[in-house]
């Protein structure tokens, strides 16, 4: 009898997922979430044929070295800055990624962190659980926000995400604008009823800006000094893109000094650590890389990334679900 093929999956992932490719693989599956060093990552796959992984899994040449195994690499995410595809490719192992099934939920959340932001709920839930409310009462110029309904919003990034984020500012009155590299056909802006500017346009006309870009070395620090110094002091921003597209020193500065009102984060440069100076302010809401996070979703990507290695290495191949190289299968004819 031939052996079964190995997959591991590097962190904790839904049990009926974990069922579906235990039917055909032997599952090696992690059961605490870790980050896992070059030199661990180069030891888990030399020994497999398939691996499922997180965002912080960096995946690139040194780690693949002399790994003549693996055949197929499933993200867990639909960004992949953490994959070095070139490298995965020259290995010869197909990697994919998680995109469309999280675009409505990862879109609800950036509009969860603008209203949470631009109304203070977190800075308010904070104030109510430290007892406050019977001490000093609500003044009826307290908890001031920034309204959103009728102002104008901003998406910088018009991809999947950035439409449907552009898409739901028809249920409060929102103009929108959007700026991306590319301009959308008039059907697509017709669709989100958005209108394309430049980058500088966008930054200075909105109210409330929300980024959704993907991580590339250009757009590292995307949203700066420069950036953030254009943008009105009433204004709203919120990163539900990559940590890194905005420097976070800058956004804590104009938070603190009252040049931007506040700001709604899901990403962080260097995350799972968060700059100090934006945890020290009460005018930003925070969360741990969670805007994918809903039941439905989570377990969709979970079960995509389960498509993709059952359609590389199981019994039945067919066409990988999301391939993010798939020359790969090409080449192999
Ligand atoms: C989350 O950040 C993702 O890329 O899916």
């Amino acid at each position: 009898m031939s052996e079964k093929k190995k997959v591991w999956v590097s962190r904790p992932l839904f049990p009926e997922v974990l069922a579906r490719l235990a039917e055909q693989f032997e599952v090696e599956a992690e059961t605490v979430e870790r980050r896992y060093s070059p030199e661990e990552l180069r030891a888990r796959l030399a020994g497999v044929d398939g691996a499922v992984v997180g965002l912080v899994d960096r995946i690139d040449a040194a780690v693949l070295e002399g790994n003549t195994r693996l055949k197929v690499v499933a993200n867990l995410g639909v960004g992949h800055n953490n994959l070095d595809l070139p490298a995965l490719t020259r290995a010869g192992v197909l990697a994919s990624n998680t995109p469309d099934v999280l675009n409505e939920t990862t879109a609800d959340y950036g509009w969860a962190l603008l209203m949470a932001a631009a109304r203070r709920v977190g800075a308010a839930e904070r104030w109510l659980r430290a007892g406050e409310w019977p001490k000093q009462g609500v003044h009826f110029d307290d908890w001031l926000g920034v309204d959103l309904h009728g102002r104008t919003l901003g998406v910088l990034g018009m991809g999947r995400i950035g439409r449907a984020v552009a898409r739901r500012a028809a249920g409060f009155d929102m103009r929108v604008l959007y700026h991306n590299r590319t301009r959308l056909s008039d059907e697509l802006e017709r669709s989100c009823h958005a209108a394309w500017v430049e980058k500088e346009t966008l930054l200075r006309e909105v109210d409330h800006l929300v980024l959704v870009l993907p991580f590339t070395p250009a757009n590292r620090h995307a949203i700066g000094a420069a950036e953030l110094a254009l943008m009105k002091p009433t204004a709203v921003l919120v990163n539900i893109a990559r940590g890194g597209i905005v420097d976070d020193a800058a956004l804590a500065a104009a938070l603190r000094e009252g040049r931007l009102a506040a700001a709604g984060l899901d990403v962080f440069e260097g995350e799972p650590a968060v700059h100090a100076d934006l945890l020290a302010l009460d005018n930003v809401v925070l969360s741990p890389h969670i805007a994918s996070a809903s039941f439905t979703t989570r377990r969709a990507m979970a079960d995509m990334a389960a498509d993709n290695v059952l359609a590389v290495i199981g019994a039945e191949p067919g066409k990988p679900v999301s391939p993010l190289n798939p020359e790969v299968l090409a080449a192999k004819g």
